[in-house]
């Protein structure tokens, strides 16, 4: 099959499959190398960041990636021979620490394929996951004692030690690593985030239980939410940047008013959707955000390391 041809059937597949998907870009194949088997073309990419990086908090610090266009009469084959071309690469690449991963994302919904990569060791580990606009629309529930505003700059070590909270549980679901200098670093992006408090949208809010703060919500709108428009066909997207609720204040309502309190936000600065990240060994967040009217979008595999031995 010529590669148009596979491009073609790729994005009509992907728009059966799911309104929400925005049409698959052009990839840069100078970006890295470039696979093609019968009925199936892929780019497989590599990138590297510093384990004192901002963006090592959230991710293995190498990662090997896979973007694929599958058609033809089965594309889950075309799918499973690209991953053995993938795999013939990787081994040469030795990447075989912890701090390295390969990870594939893929349209939740498009699943041609999927016993391919558990096969390979993939598992499915970290899901974007979106809420249109009207879905489950209602005002925030009444939860007694619970009062959510914004964060102020005073905050910032009540902030962090949340957020460390999130980090310390978060981290055995497989996608973040705790980095040595990362209560540093988490300190400067929050005062940069509350250095913004009085802005239109302010972009972080605590969420009080009888006066103590106990848990947080980050929202993102557009232009710092720009990057969601190549994830999600739905005109304008916020995104849910994070939330915790301290374990002592869990299971009482605290987490229904913040997301509530956030989809309010949204909805008044107009977005049309709302995505968030999520992992979905979470036993917590998992059930929570499905509660809350999300569902998945884009799903990403995760083999690590990237090479088994
Ligand atoms: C996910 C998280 C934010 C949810 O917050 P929460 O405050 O526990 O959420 P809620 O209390 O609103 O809802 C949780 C449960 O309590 C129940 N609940 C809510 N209000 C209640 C009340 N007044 N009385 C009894 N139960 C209640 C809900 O029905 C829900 O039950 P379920 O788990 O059986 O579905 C929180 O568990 C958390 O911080 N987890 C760790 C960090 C994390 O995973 N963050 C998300 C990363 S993406």
């Amino acid at each position: 099959m010529e590669i148009d041809a596979i491009a073609t059937a790729h994005a009509k597949r992907l728009s059966v499959a799911d309104a929400l998907l925005p049409t698959p870009p052009n990839w840069d194949a100078a970006a890295g190398t470039e696979l093609s088997v019968r009925d199936g073309v892929a780019l497989a990419t590599r990138s590297r960041v510093d384990a004192g990086s901002p963006e090592a908090l959230w991710r293995p610090l190498t990662e090997y990636r896979l973007n694929v266009r599958l058609g033809g009469a089965d594309p889950g084959a075309a799918f499973g021979a690209l991953l053995t071309e993938w795999d013939q690469l990787l081994e040469e690449s030795e990447a075989s620490d912890w701090d390295s991963a390969a990870v594939v994302t893929r349209p939740s919904r498009d699943t041609v394929g999927t016993s391919e990569l558990l096969r390979r060791g993939f598992a499915p580990t970290r899901v974007l996951a979106v809420r249109p606009a009207d879905r489950l629309a209602g005002g925030p529930p009444e939860v007694p004692g619970v009062r959510i505003r914004h964060a102020e700059p005073s905050e910032l070590n009540t902030l962090v030690r949340l957020q460390l909270e999130l980090r310390n549980y978060d981290e055995q679901f497989g996608v973040l690593t705790r980095r040595t200098d990362e209560e540093r670093a988490l300190t400067s992006a929050t005062r940069e985030l509350l250095a913004d408090a009085d802005s239109a949208l302010p972009s972080l809010w605590i969420a009080e239980l009888y006066g103590k703060p106990l848990g947080f919500v980050q929202v993102e709108v557009p232009p710092a939410a720009g990057w969601a428009d190549s994830y999600v066909a739905a005109g304008s997207a916020g995104y849910l940047a994070s939330m915790h609720v301290a374990e002592e204040a869990r299971s009482s309502g605290v987490g229904s008013a913040l997301a509530a309190h956030a989809h309010q936000l949204f909805d008044e600065a107009g977005m049309q959707a709302v995505l968030l990240h999520h992992t979905l060994a979470n036993p917590r967040s998992t059930p929570f955000w499905y509660a809350q009217g999300y569902r998945p979008l884009w799903t990403s595999w995760y083999r690590r390391p990237a090479v088994q031995g």
